[in-house]
């Protein structure tokens, strides 16, 4: 499939743990779940940037209700497949979330950290109800208490990439979501 996209890199594309159909099958039963829950309000969705934006350009066309959307981006310093939970803001949101009933949209819950800090800080703004949707979590790796109202799949203690999430920058646009395996060489 796609193992050679890139040439000579040290990392290869391993097994296909979640397809494309699966993907959308899922999705499309989050934004019914979504829509049910929020019956009657607006919700505002947040997406975490980058690594939920596919994920949340299809969770939003799934959910049935009037809805806004805005967007922030946090970074760790960590090195590329490790968080090292000191958090910074790259992009804050655009507009004030006071009062409303704010749904943030992430990628994958691993450690933990990332979105520990960021409802902590998202909770300080007065908002009216928080919740987070997290297409996968990656629940071996936890090193805080947090999780997410709505979550897509759990996954194994492996480092996936595709469907947004990537590795430096690479493979976001994978249809699938698959394991990597990095410094192995290819084969
Ligand atoms: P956490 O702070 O450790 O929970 O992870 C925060 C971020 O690390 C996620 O939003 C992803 O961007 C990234 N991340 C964690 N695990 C993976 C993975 O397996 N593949 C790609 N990115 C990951
Ligand atoms: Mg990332």
């Amino acid at each position: 499939m796609a193992s050679d996209w890139y040439g000579d890199l040290d990392e290869t594309i391993g097994a296909v743990l979640l397809d494309a159909q699966t993907i959308r099958k899922r999705v499309r039963e989050l934004g019914a779940e979504i829509s049910r829950d929020y019956r009657g309000r607006n919700p505002h969705l947040i997406a975490i940037l980058k690594g939920a934006c596919i994920f949340f350009s299809d969770l939003i066309r799934a959910i049935d209700l009037g809805l806004s959307t805005d967007f922030i981006s946090v970074g760790s310093y960590g090195a590329s497949t490790e968080s090292s939970g000191e958090v910074r803001f790259l992009k804050d949101l655009d507009e004030s979330i006071e009062g409303k009933d704010v749904l943030v949209v992430e990628d994958i819950l691993d450690t933990g950290l990332t979105l520990h800090y960021l409802l902590q800080n998202l909770e300080s703004r007065s908002p009216r109800s928080l919740r987070v949707v997290a297409l996968l979590n990656k629940p071996a790796r936890r090193k805080i208490e947090v999780s997410a109202h709505y979550v897509g799949f759990e996954v194994p203690d492996r480092f996936v990439v595709g469907y947004g999430l990537d590795y430096n920058q690479r493979y976001r646009n994978l249809p699938d979501i698959c394991t990597l395996n990095v410094g192995g060489g290819k084969t």
